[in-house]
């Protein structure tokens, strides 16, 4: 197979976008174009002002200004850069379906069938295509059969190299991957690929197994994540109920090599684009072989999810006197998580629902999130009409401004500068008592309650 020196990335997202730019940087003989139908996002990559690229993630910006224009291109001609290309990434979003057969649970693959058409119409030379999207089981085998059975007659070899980056952290996993996953058939593309992963990344890291394990051990490995999050999440109820503490608990089982200690930390719930969707496809996938004592078990990890999230604005609602109606809430933080402007299921969204079902006025500030997107959140959900959503939620810039006359404070993400905000100054101009909800766990409890704050952390 000759060498490859085009590739092609379908899709400028959270994955595609960052993925692209470090190939980009470890392999400046390699061209790279990553192409997207959204002329806006595309222009936002490359807006010379780098503030402005549509993902935020710590030290994006430096790696898209070292390749971008040198091998690294973004562009919204889809059909030539397929054409061009030796490899095709395909990075595009698989939402959970939201009609039909598998409605909340399948993977709602069209956009990944509309990308085969495209790629089977356009290509006039051989092809290795590489599914980057998080996908259920055998998806390879569907795009083999269309890429084989719609093409020019020309040869596609389906590769899987599952993408395992965390948002916020995506740059630092990129570049330091704890492995990088390839399945495939065909020898030489399943190598074409780990070639350009070798430029940086040492071998013994580079795993290569059949289609299905790569598939699969996708989705295993985001289930085991959630589920260690849900694990804990379960804990902090029993440990509000024993007085025990959440964080004590989790320091002293993590100590056990066996067990380790990254995510347990105890929140208002996990979120983020792959996580629920994963475990819904592991349950999909299991449900459909007739599995159903796999599939409940897995089904638990989102059903824990969902009570957390539940339950911390339950209390806030009880805290309140059983009541919010046309009381100020103040929500600091809107993303999944810290470091990220992406805000798909993030927890902050059902505690906003639920609190707005109880007719509070919200404000919220988070400093990478804009306006537009948690209208939008807020709008997709279906609940109330966009102009009840723009009545009960204001937005604001400025953290204080957001507390300012609030009857209470949820701590929705885990952004660092909330911890060096001046409380007192917050305190004073709140209603009293002036609850905090910290659904992180980042806050000094002990300072802001000698400040005079009423403080409820998740678990202690
Ligand atoms: C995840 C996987 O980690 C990554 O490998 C995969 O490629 C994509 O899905 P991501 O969703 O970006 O990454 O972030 P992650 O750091 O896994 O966090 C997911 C959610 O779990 C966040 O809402 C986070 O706040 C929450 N979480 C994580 C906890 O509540 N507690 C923890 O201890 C860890
Ligand atoms: P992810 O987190 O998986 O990267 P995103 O939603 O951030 O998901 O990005 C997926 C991108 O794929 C979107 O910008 C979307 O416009 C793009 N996309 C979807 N279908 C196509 C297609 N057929 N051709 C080009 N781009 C597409």
């Amino acid at each position: 197979m000759k060498s490859i020196k085009n590739i092609t990335c379908i899709g400028a997202g959270y994955v595609g976008g960052p993925t692209m730019s470090v190939i980009a940087q470890k392999n400046p003989e390699i061209n790279v174009t990553v192409v997207d139908l959204n002329t806006e996002r595309i222009a936002a990559w490359n807006d010379s002002d780098l503030s402005k690229l549509p993902v935020y993630e710590p030290g994006l910006d430096e790696v898209v200004a070292e390749a971008r224009g040198r091998n690294l291109f973004f562009s919204t001609d889809v059909e030539q850069a397929i054409d061009q290309a030796d490899m095709i990434f395909i990075s595009v979003n698989t939402p959970t379906k939201t009609y039909g057969k598998g409605k909340g649970q399948a993977a709602d693959l069209k956009f990944i069938e509309l990308c085969a058409r495209q790629i089977a119409a356009v290509a006039t030379s051989d092809k290795i295509v590489v599914e980057k999207s998080t996908l259920p089981v055998r998806t390879a085998e569907a795009l083999k059969s269309i890429l084989h059975n719609t093409g020019n007659g020309v040869n596609f070899h389906i590769l899987s190299n599952p993408e395992f980056l965390a948002e916020g952290t995506a740059i630092q996993d990129l570049q330091n991957p704890d492995r990088v996953l390839i399945g495939g058939e065909n020898e030489e593309a399943v190598q074409a690929l780990v070639n350009i992963y070798a430029a940086w990344v040492p071998q013994e890291n580079i795993i290569t197994t059949n289609l299905w394990s790569s598939e699969l051990s996708k989705l295993v490995a985001n289930a085991f994540l959630a589920q260690r999050v849900s694990s804990i999440n379960a804990i902090s109820e029993l440990c509000e109920a024993t007085g025990a503490d959440v964080n004590e608990v989790a320091f002293a089982i993590g100590k056990d090599s066996r067990i380790g200690s990254k995510f347990l930390k105890a929140s208002v719930g996990f979120g983020g684009s792959c996580f629920q969707k994963d475990i819904l496809n592991l349950v999909y996938i299991a449900r459909t072989y007739n599995l159903h004592k796999v599939a409940d078990y897995w089904e638990q990890v989102i059903i824990m999810n969902d009570h957390q999230k539940e339950r911390f604005s339950d209390n806030i609602i009880k805290t309140l006197y059983n009541t919010v109606n046309g009381k100020n809430i103040a929500f600091l933080g809107w993303a999944f998580k810290k470091d990220t402007n992406d805000t798909r299921e993030s927890a902050a969204i059902y505690v906003a629902d639920h609190l707005l079902d109880e007719e509070a006025f919200i404000t919220v500030y988070d400093p990478k999130v804009s306006a537009e997107q948690i209208y939008r959140d807020l709008d997709y959900l279906g609940t109330r009409s966009p102009e009840e959503n723009r009545r009960l939620v204001k937005v604001v810039n400025n953290p204080y401004e957001a507390c300012n006359k609030s009857h209470a404070i949820a701590v929705l993400t885990e952004w660092d500068e909330f911890k060096t905000y001046d409380w007192q100054r917050i305190y004073q101009n709140m209603y009293k008592p002036a609850f905090v909800f910290d659904g992180r766990n980042i806050l000094n409890k002990k300072e802001l309650t000698e400040k005079g704050l009423v403080v409820y952390s998740i678990g202690e």
